[in-house]
């Protein structure tokens, strides 16, 4: 077991989940529009008390261990988690989901919260490879894939709490392209004068 570190961003810090943070998860997260995405393992209509028994008996056991789950904060207002990004070892095939508040969306929030657990799954955890999912169709979910250099590798059947979505888009992001992407964003950069 490992402690999961706290990322900071330029809009936003990363903490280790905890109980304290059920009141943003609750406020956010259980809400049709994010959850129809999700895998259809994921009850709907949502339990009242579904939110804390999911902290308490799936993520908080094993947080550290072969899962790593960060709530996602706006600098601006610290204590509201807003969002999650979720990593684990063993895929599903893939090893990782996130969502975000709704009137956070659009605002490029996400990727810039992935980048930092990418980095720490390449360089602390050992991956060589992260293998993503989004349901097809999830149109802003798969930018987030694309703006960060992972590979479209297939799809298949899937089902998701929208019944209306059907298949599952798989990607793959190696080390080796991450590298290169930070690479390439670190020689564009060009410092403020
Ligand atoms: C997926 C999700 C986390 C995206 O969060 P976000 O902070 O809005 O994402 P970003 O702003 O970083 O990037 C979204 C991209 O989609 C684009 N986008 C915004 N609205 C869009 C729309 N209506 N249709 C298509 N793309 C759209 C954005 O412009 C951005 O791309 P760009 O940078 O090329 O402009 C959020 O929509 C969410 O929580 N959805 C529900 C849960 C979910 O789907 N989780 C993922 C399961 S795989």
């Amino acid at each position: 077991m490992t402690k999961v570190p706290s990322f900071e961003t330029a809009r936003l810090l990363l903490k280790p989940v905890t109980l304290g943070d059920l009141p943003g998860y609750q406020k956010y997260f259980v809400d049709y529009e994010v959850i129809r995405h999700l895998s259809d393992a994921v009850p709907w209509p949502y339990p009242d008390d579904g939110v804390r028994f999911f902290l308490e008996n799936v993520i908080l056991p094993v947080q550290g261990k072969d899962r790593w789950v960060w709530g996602i904060f706006m600098k601006t207002n610290p204590d509201e988690l807003i969002g999650c990004v979720d990593l684990w070892r063993e895929g599903r095939p893939e090893n990782r989901g996130f969502w975000l508040g709704r009137p956070f969306w659009g605002q490029g929030l996400i990727t810039e919260a992935v980048e930092p657990t990418i980095d720490y799954a390449f360089s602390h955890l050992g991956f060589e490879k992260l293998i993503f999912s989004n349901a097809l169709g999830n149109t802003r979910s798969r930018r987030v894939k694309e703006k960060t250099g992972a590979r479209l590798i297939g799809t298949r059947p899937a089902k998701f709490v929208d019944p209306g979505l059907s298949e599952a888009e798989t990607w793959e992001l190696q080390k080796e392209d991450w590298d290169r992407l930070k690479a390439d964003q670190n020689k564009n950069f060009k410092p403020p004068r």
